[in-house]
């Protein structure tokens, strides 16, 4: 039982990017945090970081090849523009949850679409890391 979260560009400078928006913890802290949470769920989760598009979509390919429970994803910018990862969630039949932790809709317009939600099961915003516990948590209770 295996859970893959994705982590979009910018993401690996958590903890020093803009602070008053995404917080003073890190990567490496969040990361550290899902392990953990899955864990006490019992289920293995699996972090990856990129901050190239591409490497996204090859893991989302993959995670349909290899078969797991689900994807938490947090694309980043690539969000509001990224037609390619769209397309990616579009193919798999591993359900996906989009996670921003910044309230994306209280932020420049351009931060208010995303390409990739009308793909997904599910969009989460603005509840920091709090939010990646909660697609995990959705992921593992389905749907209903
Ligand atoms: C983000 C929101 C995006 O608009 C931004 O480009 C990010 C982070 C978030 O988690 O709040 O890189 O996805």
């Amino acid at each position: 039982n295996s859970i893959l979260v994705i982590n979009g560009p910018n993401l690996n400078r958590l903890g020093m990017r803009e602070p008053d928006i995404y917080g003073h913890e890190t990567l490496a802290d969040l990361e550290s945090r899902l392990v953990e949470y899955g864990k006490g769920l019992g289920y293995e989760v699996v972090c990856k970081q990129s901050n190239f598009e591409g490497q996204i979509i090859d893991w989302i390919h993959e995670a349909q090849e290899t078969g797991c429970a689900g994807i938490v994803v947090n694309p980043g910018a690539f969000t509001h523009y990224s037609y390619a990862i769209r397309d990616a969630v579009a193919s798999i039949s591993v359900p996906v949850i989009e996670v921003h932790i910044s309230n994306v809709h209280a932020r420049e317009t351009f931060r208010h679409t995303s390409v990739i939600s009308p793909v997904t099961r599910g969009q989460i915003v603005g509840l920091g890391f709090t939010g990646y516990e909660l697609a995990i948590q959705a992921i593992i209770k389905g749907g209903s």
